[in-house]
C-alpha cells in the first residue's frame, strides 16, 4: 500500500505534539499517511528538507528556529505567509515545487471563533512584537476589532509593527503600537500574549486594571501548567484565561487541509488533549 509522509521539522522536535493530532486527523479521515518528528541540524535545515522531499516526502509542518529559513527556501509563497514573513507549512507540490504557506494566524482565529469570543468591535490588545505576533495579525485585523493595540518591550518594534499593517486595518480599527508604560488607563476586551516571556516563565510589566470586567486572556504559548500570564488574567478579572493548545490544534487542522484537501473535525481532539 502506498503511504504518503509528512513530518514536522524543527530543533529541538522531541517535545512536538503535531504527530499526535496529525495521526487523529488521518485516522479520522482515513488518510494513507504517517507523520513524524523530524529533527534538523541547526545549520541544516535546507538539507534535511531536500532528503524528505527526495525520499517522497509530501509536506512539512516547520517549527522554531526554522519559520524564516523556510520562507526563503519556498518556491513559492502564499499570501498569508507574505504577510506573517514566516512560514509553518511547506506543500510539496507534483510538479516538484515546493510552496510555503502560513496557519498561525488562522488557527488563533478559528479557536477564538471555537470559544465564541467575538472579535468584531472588540478592544484587542497583543502582547509582544516577535514573530509570532507578525504572524496572526493580518486574521486578527480581518475580523475588524474596536481598536488592536500591540504592546511591546522594545516600544519601537510594536510601532514599526503596526505600521506595517496599517494598509489591512479598516478605517473603523484603531491600530497603535506602543510600550507597556503606555498601557495605563486602557482597557480591553482580550488580550493576546504573544511573547515569548511564558516559555521562561516570566510576564511582561502589566498594569492591573488592564482586563475588562469578564474579558478575556489568551496566551499563544501553551504548557502542562497555566502560564505566568494565565495565572496573572485569572487574578485580574478575566472571564476565561486560555493557553495555545487550540490553536495548536486548529493551524495543525488547517495544514492538514492544504496537503489532503479535507477539514478534519478539531472537537475530539481537543476533549482528549486535555
Ligand atoms: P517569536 O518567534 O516567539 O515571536 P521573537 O521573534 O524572538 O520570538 O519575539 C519574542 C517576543 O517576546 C518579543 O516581542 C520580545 O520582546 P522584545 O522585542 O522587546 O525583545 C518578547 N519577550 C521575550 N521575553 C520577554 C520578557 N521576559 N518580557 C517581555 N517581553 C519578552
Amino acid at each position: 500500500m502506498h503511504i504518503d509522509h509528512y513530518a514536522v521539522i524543527g530543533n529541538p522536535i522531541a517535545h512536538s505534539k503535531s504527530p499526535q493530532i496529525h495521526t487523529h486527523f488521518a485516522e479520522q479521515t482515513v488518510q494513507d499517511m504517517d507523520y513524524v518528528r523530524l529533527l534538523a541540524p541547526l545549520d541544516g535545515f535546507q538539507q534535511t528538507v531536500f532528503d524528505f522531499h527526495t525520499t517522497g516526502g509530501r509536506g512539512l509542518n516547520v517549527t522554531v528556529p526554522f519559520k524564516l529559513e523556510a520562507y526563503q527556501l519556498a518556491d513559492i509563497i502564499s499570501p498569508r505567509a507574505q504577510r506573517a514573513g514566516a512560514v509553518n507549512t511547506l506543500i510539496f507540490h507534483p510538479d516538484g515545487r515546493i510552496e510555503g504557506d502560513n496557519t498561525d494566524g488562522i488557527g488563533l482565529v478559528r479557536d477564538l471563533l471555537y470559544h465564541h469570543v467575538t472579535l468584531q468591535d472588540a478592544d484587542i490588545l497583543i502582547l509582544g512584537a516577535g514573530g509570532a505576533v507578525r504572524g496572526v495579525l493580518a486574521p486578527l485585523l480581518s475580523e475588524h476589532p474596536a481598536s488592536l493595540v500591540i504592546a511591546n518591550r522594545t516600544a519601537d518594534k510594536a510601532v514599526q509593527l503596526a505600521q506595517d499593517f496599517s494598509d489591512l486595518c479598516a478605517p473603523r480599527t484603531r491600530l497603535h503600537g506602543c510600550g507597556y508604560a503606555d498601557l495605563s488607563g486602557q482597557t480591553f476586551d482580550i488580550i493576546v500574549n504573544g511573547t515569548s516571556a511564558s516559555l521562561s516563565g516570566e510576564l511582561p510589566p502589566l498594569p492591573d486594571d488592564l482586563l475588562k470586567p469578564g474579558g478575556l486572556a489568551y496566551d499563544m504559548a501553551y504548557g502542562s501548567e497555566p502560564t505566568a500570564f494565565q495565572r496573572w488574567a485569572q487574578a485580574h478579572g478575566a472571564s476565561l484565561a486560555l493557553d495555545g493548545l487550540g490553536m495548536l490544534i486548529e493551524q495543525a487542522a488547517e495544514s492538514f487541509y492544504l496537503w489532503r484537501g479535507i477539514r478534519p473535525d478539531t472537537q475530539t481532539l481537543r476533549i482528549s488533549m486535555r
